[in-house]
């Protein structure tokens, strides 16, 4: 159990592709365990890989009590639409209307590298979404409508 530090926005690792995983390792497992430790501390619902600086495909969710592991995420499906703010524990006191589908179906790895699918609506497909863009060097500021705001003061944010 570790909580490891979290890459900020300007990182250059945040912006990389990351690899397959091919196997389960003792470091592997590690590193997930680290990757809740580290996401829970900061209060968020989601963390990927990359932002404790590792570029493999591994996301860890949790909007509702249900944690996720996802090793080698792929979306399967999307529908409909969801407009609301999104925030990233990389991007630290900000937030940002962001549109995301309302529903995915996505494919994923767990712990045991055994398949399985999720299907989500609302909050937790659109963690999905953004903890899968992390793994393309995707982040939501990118996809940001209008201006970033303060998250404490609401003022938006002057470039
Ligand atoms: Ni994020």
């Amino acid at each position: 159990m570790a909580i490891r530090n979290i890459r900020e926005l300007g990182d250059d690792i945040l912006r990389k592709n990351c690899r397959e995983v091919k196997e389960m390792t003792p470091k592997i497992q590690e590193l997930i365990d680290d990757m809740y430790d580290t996401m829970y501390e900061a209060m968020g619902v989601g963390l990927a890989a990359p932002q404790v600086g590792i570029l493999k495909r591994i996301a860890v969710i949790d909007t509702d009590g249900t944690p996720y592991t996802m090793i080698n995420p792929r979306i399967l499906e999307t529908a409909g639409e969801q407009e609301g703010s999104e925030g990233c524990l990389s991007v630290p006191g900000k937030a940002g209307m962001v549109r995301r589908p309302n529903y995915v179906k996505a494919e994923a790895y767990n712990e045991n590298m055994e398949r399985y699918e999720v299907e989500a609506e609302g909050l937790l497909a659109r963690a999905i979404c953004h903890e899968l863009d992390h793994l393309d060097g995707k982040l939501y500021v990118d996809l940001v409508e209008g201006d970033l705001y303060d998250v404490e003061t609401g003022d938006d944010d002057e470039e």
